[in-house]
C-alpha cells in the first residue's frame, strides 16, 4: 500500500493523565498553534508546528484550519441502538419506562430492514456528534448486531457491540433463551469478534432479566474467547435494586451476582453504578471493572446523582455514557453539561479536564483501548475532530471572551453540541463533515 500522509493545523488538546493521578496541570496537552501528522490511518505525530512544518516532506498536504480545536474521536461507553426512536419517552422511571417504552421499541429489530435503516442513522448521529467508538447494546435479535457491525465496518470504525440476552421478566415476544442466546451470542463472535477494529461485548441485559442458567452462560462465553468484553447494568434505580435482592436472595448483593457468574474482569463494563455500596467499589476496583456515567439518563429517568470522587477514591474505571434512549442526547458534549451539574448537586467541582479526560482517555482505559484510541500520541488511531469555535452566534461570541484554554474547554462543554463538530475523522477518512 502507497503511503498516505496528510496534515492538520489548528490548535490541539488532548488528555494525557487523569487529572485525579497526575493533577489537572500534567492532564493534558495544549498546542495553541498544532499540526497533527496522520499516515495511513495512524497518528504519526503531534506537537507545535513550528516544530514540525520544517521536517514534513515537501509534498505533504497540510490542511489549516482558523478558529478550530482538534481533539482526539469522543468515546461513548454506553448507548443503545435500538432506543434510538424512543429518546425522550415521557414520565416514567427505570422499571415502568422499559415495560411501557423500552420493550416495544426494542421488538421492532426482529426485523432486519428496520435494524439497517436505524443503525445507519444511529451511526450517522454518533459522528456528527464526534463519538467515534462506543460500546452499543444491540437488542435480543442477532441481526440487530449484524447491521450495527456491517454499517460500522463501511466505515472502518472501532466499535464494540453485543447481542442482549434475556430469559425472563420481560414479554415473550423479546426472550431468548439460556442456550438459543449463547448459541447465538457465540455465532456473532465468530463472525465479527476482531474483525478490523470491531469487538464483541457479551450482554446480559441486567441481573433481573436473566436466570442463573443464562448468567451461567454468560460468564461461559467469556472464558472460551480472548478479550471479550462484558457489558450490563447495575444498580441504577433503588427499586431495581430491591428487585435483584428479591431474585438472588443467595448473593450479597447486585454485584455479588454479577461476580458470583464470574462476569467481573478487565473489559466489563458496567452502566450507572449510581446506587453502589461501600464494598462494591473496592471489588469492581480490584477486578479491573469499568462503570459508565450516564447523567443525563440519570437525570432524565430520576435515578440518582452517579457519586464520582467516590469512584476515584476507589481509583475505578470510569468512562461516560449517553445511555440513549434513557439518556437525552447522542452529544458527549451535552452528557459533560449535565454531568457537572451532576456534580453540583453533589457540592463538587467537575474540571473541564476531567471531563475531557472521562469523554476520550478516561473511556479508552474504561475499554482497555488506550493503545488504539482517546489521545492523539503517535503511533495511536487517526480518530480525531476538528471543534468548530464559531458554530453558533453565542458560542462564537462567548469564545471572544475567553483568557484560556480551559474556559474555552468549559464554554465547549456547556454551549456545544453537534453543532460544535465540523468534521469527524476515522482511521484518517473524513466520516462527517457538518
Ligand atoms: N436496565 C436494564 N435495561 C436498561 C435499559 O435499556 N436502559 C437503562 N437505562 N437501564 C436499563
Ligand atoms: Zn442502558
Amino acid at each position: 500500500m502507497p503511503l498516505t500522509r496528510k496534515a492538520y493545523r489548528a490548535a490541539l488538546l488532548h488528555s494525557i493523565g487523569d487529572p485525579a493521578e497526575v493533577g489537572i496541570e500534567a492532564s493534558y496537552e495544549y498546542f495553541e498553534d498544532g499540526l497533527l501528522v496522520i499516515e495511513n490511518g495512524l497518528i504519526s505525530a503531534v506537537g507545535h508546528a513550528a516544530d514540525l512544518l520544517p521536517s514534513l516532506p515537501a509534498d505533504t498536504e497540510v490542511v489549516h484550519y482558523q478558529d478550530a480545536l482538534i481533539t482526539p474521536g469522543l468515546i461513548d461507553t454506553h448507548i443503545h441502538l435500538p432506543q434510538t426512536g424512543m429518546v425522550g419517552a415521557y414520565g416514567e422511571q427505570l422499571l415502568d419506562w422499559l415495560n411501557t417504552y423500552t420493550f416495544p421499541c426494542e421488538s421492532q429489530f426482529a426485523d432486519k430492514a428496520h435494524a439497517e435503516h436505524v443503525a445507519d442513522i444511529f451511526i450517522k448521529e454518533l459522528l456528527r456528534n464526534g463519538t467515534t467508538t462506543a460500546l452499543v447494546f444491540a437488542s435480543v435479535h442477532p441481526k440487530s448486531v449484524d447491521a450495527f457491525f456491517e454499517a460500522a465496518q463501511k466505515l472502518d470504525l472501532r466499535m464494540i457491540a453485543g447481542k442482549v440476552m434475556m430469559d425472563r421478566n420481560a414479554p415473550d415476544y423479546l426472550t431468548d433463551t439460556a442456550q438459543t442466546s449463547y448459541a447465538d451470542s457465540k455465532a456473532l463472535i465468530e463472525r465479527w469478534h476482531g474483525k478490523g477494529r470491531l469487538h464483541y461485548a457479551v450482554t446480559p441485559r441486567f441481573a433481573p432479566t436473566s436466570t442463573p442458567e443464562q448468567l451461567t452462560l454468560a460468564g461461559q462465553l467469556l472464558g472460551e474467547y480472548p478479550d471479550l468484553y462484558l457489558q450490563t447494568h447495575i444498580s441504577e434505580n433503588t427499586q431495581e435494586v430491591e428487585w435483584v435482592k428479591e431474585l438472588f436472595p443467595e448473593r450479597s448483593g447486585y454485584l455479588d451476582v454479577y461476580d458470583h457468574y464470574k462476569l467481573l474482569g478487565e473489559r466489563s463494563v458496567f452502566a450507572h453504578g449510581v446506587h453502589l455500596c461501600d464494598d462494591e467499589c473496592p471489588r469492581l476496583a480490584q477486578t479491573g471493572a469499568a462503570v459508565a456515567f450516564c447523567p443525563t439518563s440519570n437525570l432524565f429517568l430520576g435515578s440518582g446523582l452517579f457519586n464520582l470522587p467516590m469512584a476515584e477514591k476507589h481509583k475505578l474505571n470510569v468512562g461516560l455514557g449517553t445511555d440513549v434512549g434513557g439518556g437525552t442526547s447522542f452529544s458527549l458534549l451535552q452528557t459533560l453539561n449535565e454531568a457537572y451539574k451532576v456534580m453540583q448537586l453533589q457540592g463538587v467541582r467537575l474540571s473541564p479536564f476531567k471531563s475531557l479526560y472521562l469523554a476520550t482517555l478516561g473511556g479508552a482505559r474504561a475499554l482497555r483501548l488506550e493503545d488504539r484510541i482517546g489521545t492523539l500520541q503517535p503511533g495511536t488511531d487517526a480518530d480525531f475532530l476538528v471543534l468548530d469555535y464559531n458554530a453558533t452566534p453565542l458560542l462564537s461570541y462567548r469564545l471572544k471572551q475567553s483568557k484560556d484554554i480551559a474556559e474555552t474547554l468549559f464554554v465547549l462543554m456547556t454551549l456545544g453540541d453537534d453543532r460544535v463538530v465540523l468534521q469527524t475523522y476515522a482511521a484518517g477518512r473524513l466520516v462527517h463533515q457538518r
